[in-house]
């Protein structure tokens, strides 16, 4: 990164690429569980189903390119250490792959964890790095979005 772009953080980069690092792991584990959510999956409403999670793997992929490149920026190397680094960790798919509610649940449980993470970390970068801090803000209203079309989406889906 360029050397005002450096003076400009007013906190420890190495803390600053720590938090970027930790919300990258998580951003590729809910890429992959959705992803693996999508592959699974069985049963009357599945193909729609797999559409949305689909869809939202992708956005989580595109969500981890995002704090990649800040991390770069920044001077630092995105983790391979995914689990480790990881706040909201991965849930695999449940035993019974037609049971969509418990996916959608599990989806739900991941979002909400997202959202409380991006939520402190928007906050703490608030004053100390504007660029950094617009990236969690930005995060945090996709996935409070992403919270809203799932609970919308679990009736259809409801247990018959
Ligand atoms: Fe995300
Ligand atoms: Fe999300």
């Amino acid at each position: 990164m360029g050397q005002k772009g450096r003076e400009i953080v007013d906190t420890d980069i190495k803390e600053v690429l720590d938090d970027l690092n930790s919300a990258f792991a998580d951003e590729w584990l809910s890429h992959f569980q959705y992803f693996l959510y999508a592959q699974t999956i069985e049963g009357i409403d599945a193909a729609t189903l797999k559409k949305e999670l689909e869809q939202q793997s992708a956005d989580e992929m595109n969500h981890a390119k995002i704090l990649a490149n800040r991390i770069i920026q920044l001077g630092g190397i995105p983790t391979t250490n995914l689990i480790e680094t990881s706040t909201c960790g991965f849930s695999p798919p449940p035993k019974d792959r037609a049971d969509l509610v418990k996916i959608v649940e599990l989806v739900l449980e991941g979002e909400r964890c997202a959202i409380e993470k991006y939520n402190g970390l928007a906050k703490k970068y608030h004053m100390k790095d504007l660029v950094t801090h617009e990236i969690f803000e930005d995060l945090l209203s996709d996935e409070v979005s992403d919270e809203e079309d799932w609970e919308n989406f679990l009736p259809s889906i409801q247990r018959k």
